[in-house]
């Protein structure tokens, strides 16, 4: 088989595990616009390798962005263009730690970012969270006892628990990194899907103090395809990525998509984008919540989230819920298991659902579908 997505479901799975966006929602006549505006007034600059901390004039585009959307000014010199927040997180692991480094992360956390931790060999601590996110007092303690290079947080809609940070401990997180010396890496990749009132300030707002990396992405307000993100933080530390041989080599990353992105950022069509799908998934993320309490009361929803992709679902301590994931797929349904997302196995009566990939008539199938594995 000729692949093209790397997703391939059939049709008669319902997998609620699946985080990536609906391929209706992709958007296609927004990127089409925006290029065909780009091809019609560029000089061709974007063939060209672009500058190591990406284009300028992008830059700016998203500095203008996201200082309307987070309501806070946002400088274009502390942002740094990256291809998405994968290939970030990978890249702040090269730059920051050495195999066999310690970093902290929240325990559950997203479940790919510790692959790639794996990756580079690195001794990954989880530190628990409560419904207001990272327990930061807990955080406090386990400092003690080691020295993280980073600790890696999702502070805003966090995937898999849905939980937001609260602002008392966004600050203490950042006296903390002071008086310890030690980075934070928060992933904020949701922070512009909110569905009702708006979030806390950006862990972004304080990338001034020299210790924050604000991750961005487009994946989830434009498309994954684009291979297109950001960070946001003091220009002295990105600096040290644009030294990097990777960059020096290939140039700026992204350089094409980034040309697109600025048509759609100037052309009004992003925030157009976002808004749409703040309604979508608004609507989809009320829908679940409902049709789990109605059908699914064995569970508990553990933060009830504000925005971004996901239910994080709580079961009788008994449940473990791998060994209920063969049987989902009988039904034909699917969902990710919570020890997947622990670095210490510490979720296996917890499953992730996500309203990204379904609208609500197939969530409405696939929650009955797992609410019979709970019959009889
Ligand atoms: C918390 C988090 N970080 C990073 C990513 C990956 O982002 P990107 O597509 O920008 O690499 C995801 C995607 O699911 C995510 O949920």
């Amino acid at each position: 088989m000729i692949r093209t997505t790397q997703l391939n479901l059939g049709p008669e799975i319902i997998d609620l595990g699946v985080g990536q966006p609906s391929p209706s929602l992709l958007p296609f006549s927004l990127v089409k616009e925006a290029a065909e505006n780009l091809f019609a007034l560029s000089n061709g600059d974007f063939l060209a390798y672009g500058p190591e901390e990406g284009d300028g004039y992008f830059r700016a585009s998203l500095a203008g962005f996201l200082t309307s959307s987070y309501q806070s000014p946002v400088q274009s010199d502390q942002l740094f263009v990256t291809g998405g927040a994968s290939q970030t997180l990978d890249l702040i692991c090269t730059l920051l730690t050495s195999s066999g480094d310690t970093i902290f992360c929240e325990d559950p956390t997203y479940f790919l970012s510790l692959k790639i931790f794996a990756d580079h060999d690195l001794e990954v601590v989880g530190l628990p969270l409560d419904e207001q996110g990272l327990d930061v007092s807990a955080l406090e303690e386990k400092l003690q006892q080691a020295r993280p290079k980073f600790v890696y947080l999702i502070p805003t809609f966090h995937n898999p628990a849905g939980t937001t940070l609260c602002q008392e401990r966004r600050k203490a997180l950042v006296e903390l990194a002071e008086k310890h010396g030690f980075f934070i890496v928060a992933d904020e990749v949701y922070h512009l899907l909110s569905y009702g009132d708006p979030p806390p300030t950006a862990m972004a707002g304080w990338a001034g103090s020299g210790k924050v990396f604000s991750v961005g992405s487009f994946s989830k307000i434009l498309a994954p395809g684009l291979r297109l993100g950001w960070i946001q933080t003091d220009p002295a530390l990105w600096r040290h990525f644009a030294g990097r041989g990777l960059l020096q080599s290939g140039g700026g990353l992204s350089p094409f998509a980034s040309a697109v992105v600025k048509e759609a950022i100037d052309l009004g069509l992003l925030e157009r984008n976002r808004i749409f799908l703040q309604k979508v998934y608004g609507q989809r993320l009320r829908f679940l919540k409902k049709t789990v309490r109605d059908c699914l009361p064995q569970s508990e929803v553990f933060a009830d989230p504000g925005g971004g992709f996901f239910l994080w679902l709580k079961f009788d301590p008994g449940t473990d819920c791998e060994q209920l994931l063969p049987r989902a797929r009988e039904q034909g349904a699917g969902f990710l298991p919570g020890n997947r997302f622990s670095a210490h196995d510490s979720c296996p009566n917890f499953m992730r659902l996500s309203i990204s990939y379904y609208p609500e008539p197939k969530l409405e199938s696939g929650i009955q579908r797992l609410a019979c594995l709970f019959e009889g």
